[in-house]
C-alpha cells in the first residue's frame, strides 16, 4: 500500500484511545516493566530509559499484541556518545567537542554514538542541544556547542546529519531531536526552566538560526523547551510550535515535549487548573508526543469524548508520529540493527582520543609549554580535585548522572584521567611524577568568612584543628600538596567542578572555583615553581586570580574517557594544541552576560569596578606555533571572504580562521559583530594559504521590529582572523 495511504488508513482505524496512547512517550525508569507492559498492550508511540532485553520485550509487546501492531519507538539521551551505556563510547561533551570547532569531527562522533545507540536496538536520540549558553550560571553550559548562534547551527547540523545520515531506515541510523525549542539557556539569571523575557523578535533573531538550519539537515523530531518566553510556556506556546517551527520553517517531522512539560503547566508554571486543561493545550499548542505526564491519556480522552477538543488534533499529532516511525521502516524493522561488536570498539574509541585532542584549549603560556627533554624536568606534582577523577571528565548525561536501571555507575575502563596520561608519558621520559589530591571541589562551607591572607586563613585551621572542630577538614590535603610539590620542579594542577554542579537543576549563582581551589592555588603559588592550571569543568568558571598565579592555562573542559591523555599529550607537545573557545570566560561572575556579540550603546562600555573584556574570548585559543593573517579581500558578487594565514612557528598546526561581520548602521541594534564563517586550515611551519569563505545572505540581514528578516543596503565590516578579539582581527568595510 502507498505509504500516504497506509497511515491514513491506519488513522482511520484507530480508536481515540489508542491515538491517546500513540501521543505518549513512557520513561520505563519510573514505571517499572510491569506498568511498561500494560501501556506496551494499548499501543503507546514511544518509551524512554530502557535498554537490553526489557526494550526487545516492550518492542515485541506493541508489535505483535497491541491490537493494530503499531511498533513502538526507543529515545535515550546519547548526546556525547551512547553514555548510557557503560560499554558504549564516551566522546567529549558537546562543549567540549564544539572547541573544535570541527565540522567532520562532529559528525563523526554522531554517526559512531548512532552506531552504538542502533546496535542496541534504539531508533533515538534527544540530541543535539542547540540552546545558546550565553549565561554560563545556567547548569546546562555544557549540553551546548557554546554561545553562538552562527556555531552551534553550523555543528548541530553536522550532528543531526551524523546521527541520521542518508536514510532513516539504515541499520546504523537514528533520529535526531533538535532541542530545546527555543531560547531556553537565555533564562533570567541562568535559571533552568526559568522565563525567558524576549521578544518574538529576539528569538528570530538569536535562537531561532540554529533550529532553522536543524530543519534545513532534514531532523526528524524536535523537543520543546522547559521554560517559558515572555511569561508563554514553549508547552503551550502554539506561536513558537505551529508558526515558528511548522509553518515559517516548515518542519514535518514530530515534535515530543521535555520531561513532564504537561503538568508543569499545571503545578509549575500554572497555567492550566488541571489534567484535562492542560492535555488540551498541549495537544492544541503543536506537541505530538507527551513524555513522561502519563495523566495526559486518560485526560485527553476524556476531553474528546466530552467535544472540548477536536479529535483531529490528535490525528495530526499521530500522523506527524507514524510519518517517521514509517521513514524508519519500522514495521519490518521494529528494533535497529546497528553493527554487532561496535559498542566500544577500536575504531570508536580511536576517534574519542582524536576528539579530545582537538578538543584542548591552550588559554595562557608563558613558555613553560611544552615540557621538553633537557628543561630540567626532572619531577612533577600533579595535583588538584579533578587530576584523577573520571566523572568530572565524563561530565553530565553518562551511566553515572543517569543510570539507566540496573546499569553499573562504578567507572568502566577504558578512559585515561590527566594523571594517568602525565604517568603514560613521563615514565617513557624518566620524569617521575608524583600525585596530591589538594582539596575537594564541594566543600565551600568550610572556607567561612573572607580571610585576608591565606596564611590567617592557615593559621585559623590549625586553632580550629587543635580545638578538633569540623570546621576544616581539608587544610591537610593542602598542606599535603605544597609540601610535595615544593621536591618538585613543575606544578599541573587540575582543577574544576563537577557533575553535581553541573546540569538539570545545578545553577550557580557563583562562578568562582568552588571549596578550596582557589586557596588550593594561592598555596602553590607561594612557591613560586612552575604551576600549569588544568581546567576540567563543565562551563567557563571565574578563574581570574587563578590565571594570574598560573604561567600555564589549559581548558578542557569535560574531554570524555581520553581528555587526560590529550591534556597530557599537549603538556609534554606530543599534540599541537588547536582547540578555540566556543565561549567567553568572565572576568567576574558580575560581569555576566559576556558573551563577545554584545550590542551597542553601553555608556562608556564598562562597569566602574570591572573591565568589560571577558577574561577569555570567544574563538580564542593558543597554540604552539603562531599564525599571521593578510591580504584580506571580499568579493561582494560571491559573498565570499579570502585571507591569507601564515604558520610562522617551527612546528604544523591547525588554525580556525573565523570570520566576522557587522552592519555598520542598521535600523535596529545589531551585534557590534557577528560569527558569519569559519574554516580550519592546517599548516607546516612557514607554510601559507589563501582560504576562502563564502558567506551566507543572513549573515547581512537584520530582523525588523515587524519580525520580517530583510538586507538593508549599506556599509558593513567584514573581519578575518583568530579570534573575536579585535586585535585578533583584520578587517575590510564594503558597501551592499
Ligand atoms: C530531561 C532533559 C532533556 C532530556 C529529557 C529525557 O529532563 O531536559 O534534555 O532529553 O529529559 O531524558
Amino acid at each position: 500500500m502507498p505509504k500516504k495511504n497506509f497511515i491514513d488508513d491506519l488513522i482511520s482505524r484507530m480508536t481515540v484511545e489508542e491515538k491517546a496512547a500513540q501521543m505518549l512517550q513512557v520513561p520505563v525508569s519510573v514505571v517499572g516493566m510491569d506498568e511498561a507492559r500494560k501501556w506496551a498492550r494499548l499501543g503507546v508511540g514511544s518509551f524512554l530509559n530502557v535498554l537490553g532485553e526489557d526494550m526487545e520485550e516492550l518492542a515485541r509487546i506493541c508489535a505483535e499484541e497491541s491490537r493494530l501492531k503499531i511498533p513502538t519507538i526507543f529515545g535515550i539521551d546519547a548526546v556525547h556518545g551512547h553514555c548510557l551505556n557503560k560499554d558504549a563510547t564516551i566522546f567529549p561533551s558537546q562543549l567540549a567537542m564544539a572547541c573544535s570547532w570541527n565540522k567532520d569531527l562532529v559528525r563523526k562522533i554522531a554517526k559512531i554514538t548512532a552506531t552504538e545507540v542502533a546496535t542496541e536496538g534504539i531508533q533515538w536520540t534527544f540530541s543535539p542541544i542547540l540552546c545558546l549558553a550565553r549565561d554560563p550560571r545556567w547548569g546546562r553550559t555544557n549540553e551546548t556547542f557554546g554561545e553562538d548562534k552562527f556555531l552551534s547551527g553550523e555543528l548541530g547540523a553536522a550532528m543531526i546529519k551524523g546521527y541520521q545520515g542518508e536514510d532513516l531506515s539504515d541499520d546504523t541510523a537514528v533520529l535526531a531531536c533538535a532541542k530545546h525549542f527555543i531560547a531556553y539557556g537565555e533564562a533570567t539569571g541562568g535559571r533552568d526552566s526559568y522565563d525567558t523575557e524576549i521578544t518574538m523578535r529576539k528569538v528570530r533573531d538569536e535562537f531561532l538560526p540554529p533550529f532553522k538550519k536543524a530543519v534545513d539537515a532534514g531532523v526528524a523530531t524536535f523537543m520543546t523547551a522547559y521554560g517559558s518566553l515572555d511569561g508563554v510556556p514553549l508547552t503551550a506556546n502554539e506561536k513558537a510550535l505551529r508558526g515558528l517551527l511548522r509553518e515559517e520553517l516548515g518542519f514535518d517531522g514530530f515534535v515530543v515535549t521535555d520531561w513532564d512539560t504537561v503538568n508543569a503547566l499545571i503545578n509549575r508554571q500554572k497555567v492550566c487548573a488541571d489534567h484535562k486543561e492542560a492535555s488540551r493545550v498541549a495537544a492544541k499548542s503543536g506537541n505530538d508526543m507527551i513524555m513522561a505526564t502519563l495523566e495526559f491519556y486518560k485526560a485527553v480522552i476524556d476531553q474528546v469524548k466530552k467535544g472540548k477538543l477536536d479529535e483531529s488534533y490528535l490525528d495530526e499529532a499521530v500522523k506527524h508520529i507514524l510519518t517517521i516511525k514509517l521513514r524508519l521502516n519500522l514495521w519490518e524493522k521494529p528494533l535497529k540493527k546497528g553493527i554487532p561488536g561496535s559498542i566500544g570498539c577500536r575504531s570508536h574509541l580511536n576517534a574519542a582520543v582524536e576528539a579530545a585532542r582537538e578538543s584542548v584549549v591552550l588559554l595562557k603560556n608563558n613558555g613553560v609549554l611544552p615540557v621538553r627533554k633537557g628543561k630540567k624536568i626532572r619531577r612533577i606534582a600533579v595535583i588538584g580535585p579533578n587530576a584523577d577523577d573520571i566523572r568530572a571528565q565524563y561530565g553530565d548525561w553518562t551511566y553515572f548522572t543517569h543510570p539507566v536501571p540496573g546499569i553499573e555507575k562504578e567507572p568502566q575502563r577504558p578512559y585515561v584521567t590527566i594523571l594517568e596520561g602525565m604517568r603514560d608519558i613521563a615514565d617513557h621520559k624518566g620524569i617521575e611524577i608524583r600525585y596530591s589530591y589538594g582539596c575537594s571541589v564541594n566543600r565551600r562551607e568550610y572556607y567561612k568568612g573572607n580571610f585576608e591572607s591565606i596564611p590567617a586563613f592557615m593559621e585559623q585551621c590549625y586553632i580550629d584543628n587543635s580545638r578538633k572542630t569540623d570546621t576544616y577538614k581539608e587544610m591537610p590535603f593542602i598542606n599535603e600538596a605544597a609540601s610535595l610539590a615544593r621536591e618538585c620542579d613543575l606544578i599541573v594542577l587540575a582543577i574544576g567542578d563537577n557533575y553535581n554542579q553541573a546540569g538539570e537543576y545545578n545553577d550557580r549563582a557563583e562562578l568562582r572555583p568552588s571549596g578550596m581551589q582557589e586557596a588550593l592555588v594561592r598555596v602553590l603559588s607561594t612557591l613560586h615553581i612552575p604551576m600549569i592550571t588544568v581546567v576540567v569543568a563543565s562551563k567557563p568558571l571565574v578563574l581570574t586570580d587563578i590565571v594570574e598565579k598560573s604561567d600555564a592555562v589549559i581548558c578542557a573542559f569535560n574531554g570524555g574517557m581520553f581528555g587526560g591523555q590529550a591534556v597530557a599529550e599537549a603538556i609534554f607537545g606530543k599534540i599541537n594544541p588547536q582547540g578555540r573557545l566556543p565561549i567567553s570566560f568572565p572576568v567576574v561572575t558580575g560581569q555576566v552576560p559576556v558573551y563577545y556579540n554584545q550590542l551597542p550603546g553601553w555608556h562608556e562600555g564598562r562597569y566602574v569596578d570591572c573591565t568589560e573584556e571577558p577574561l577569555f574570548a570567544f574563538g580564542e585559543g593558543l597554540s604552539y606555533t603562531w599564525y599571521e593573517y593578510s591580504d584580506l579581500k571580499f568579493n561582494k558578487r560571491t559573498k565570499t571572504v579570502s585571507v591569507t594565514v601564515t604558520n610562522n612557528g617551527k612546528r604544523r598546526g591547525v588554525e580556525t580562521v573565523q570570520v566576522y561581520v557587522n552592519d555598520v548602521v542598521s535600523s535596529v541594534m545589531t551585534a557590534v559583530k557577528n560569527l558569519a564563517g569559519f574554516e580550519r586550515v592546517e599548516l607546516d611551519a612557514g607554510e601559507s594559504k589563501t582560504v576562502k569563505i563564502k558567506l551566507e545572505d543572513e549573515a547581512f540581514s537584520v530582523v525588523l521590529p515587524d519580525e520580517t528578516r530583510v538586507i538593508e543596503p549599506g556599509q558593513f565590516e567584514i573581519f578575518a582572523g583568530h579570534s573575536s578579539k579585535d586585535e585578533d582581527l583584520l578587517k575590510v568595510t564594503v558597501t551592499l
